[in-house]
């Protein structure tokens, strides 16, 4: 297969992880005979440093011009501490998001039965728990009407929903669910939003085409609750664009670190694939950053193309590095292994899983430092 790939690696570590994920894609490429072309573009604070633009016209232009993007990460302190800067980084990510009409988010959580010791939740609470969040990303509270008031005391975010904004993502949500489990979980605040009591009408009522799937609801506060005390309930998570951010940084918790979050993000024509962290700028050039969640994006980027034999192979990779413990310090304080070397093996692993794992067998067993 041909793929036109927009790279936009971004800011903080956003670049060094999203290198990792291009390497098993090559890797990927040369293992089932694909051609994939890259392209890389700027967005973010390092954009608004070189053109006064989060996303100049350049890059939207790229992005549209190609099959797929591979997301890096976006955020800077020096705008995260400045309420009052005009130009923002997240704006970039934003206008992508609308501009190539990404309405549908998706978010798969699970737990690596190697790493269970990792997470702080206990592991008869954890073992076992896999779901996909879908969170709707093109309109809600980040895309309402913003005001502020001339004397700059009293400000607003609107929180709008359509009918139609809603049911496209349940359709895909409800799809999703039929494929899987057959649990679809509505999280909102039905109790007290109006815009909430819209998605519970109208999921309900798409809910008649989808038989085969258990609808159920839950109001934010409770699911972040029900989250942390029994997160094997859920099987697939329907939620708004805002609420669909905080509770999945809370579920990225269960599995033990942020950095193994992959998510995709589509479209009607266009997706794009991107870890859920964030630039994490203090770890920006330290070869430090786990480039798992940028990898396991990648591998979301072949299933979305139907290439499953490809992602899979990612998937193995990805697990055969945690099970031999080649992995960064936030899965393994003790680690010496940096970035760069945890996406090699990975990639590696990709081309020739036998030859390798002897190889790099060797390498841990010398206990090589690989950070710098
Ligand atoms: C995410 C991020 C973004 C969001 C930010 C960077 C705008 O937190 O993708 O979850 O809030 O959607
Ligand atoms: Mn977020």
């Amino acid at each position: 297969m041909n793929l036109k790939i927009a790279l936009l690696g971004g800011d903080g570590v956003g670049p060094e992880v999203l290198a990792q994920a291009v390497k098993c894609l090559q890797s990927v490429e040369v293992t089932f005979n694909h051609h994939f072309t890259y392209t890389a573009a700027i967005v973010g604070a390092h954009a608004i440093e070189k053109t006064g633009d989060s996303l100049p016209d350049s890059t939207l232009a790229i992005c549209k011009n190609s099959d797929a993007i591979l997301f890096g990460a976006i955020g800077s302190p020096k705008y995260d501490n400045d309420p009052s800067a005009k130009v923002r980084p997240e704006q970039g990510l934003l206008k992508l998001r609308k501009e190539l009409g990404l309405f549908s988010n998706i978010r798969p959580v699970r737990v690596y039965q190697s790493l269970i010791d990792r997470s702080p939740l206990k592991k008869e609470i954890i073992s076992g728990v896999d779901f996909i969040i879908y969170r709707e990303l093109t309109g809600g509270i980040y895309f309402g009407e913003k005001k502020l008031s001339e004397d700059g005391t009293v400000a607003s975010d609107l929180c709008e929903y359509s009918e139609k904004e809603i049911s496209r993502i349940t359709h895909l949500a409800f799809k999703a669910a039929k494929s899987r489990s057959g649990k679809l979980t509505l999280i909102d605040k039905a109790n007290v939003l109006e815009s909430s009591r819209l998605w519970r009408k109208v999921v309900t009522r798409i809910s008649a085409s989808y038989p085969e799937v258990a609808l159920n609801f839950l109001f934010i506060d409770n699911a972040a609750m029900q989250m942390i005390l029994n997160p094997s309930q859920f099987d697939v998570i329907l939620t708004s664009n805002m609420f669909g951010d905080i509770i999945s940084d809370e579920a990225s918790v269960i599995g033990g670190s942020i950095g193994l979050l992959a998510s995709a993000s589509i479209g009607a024509d266009k997706a794009m694939f991107e870890p859920i962290h964030g630039s994490y700028p203090q770890a920006a050039g330290k070869n430090i950053a786990n480039p798992i969640a940028s990898i396991l994006s990648a591998a979301m980027l072949l299933e979305h193309f139907g290439l499953d034999e490809e992602a899979q192979a990612i998937h193995l990779a990805v697990e055969n590095a945690i099970n031999n413990k080649v992995v960064t310090p936030d899965l393994n304080p003790k680690s010496n292994f940096g970035t760069n070397y945890v996406g090699d093996y990975i990639a590696n692993s990709i081309v020739d899983t036998d030859e390798f794992l002897n190889l790099n067998d060797e390498n841990i067993g010398l206990g090589k430092s690989t950070i710098i």
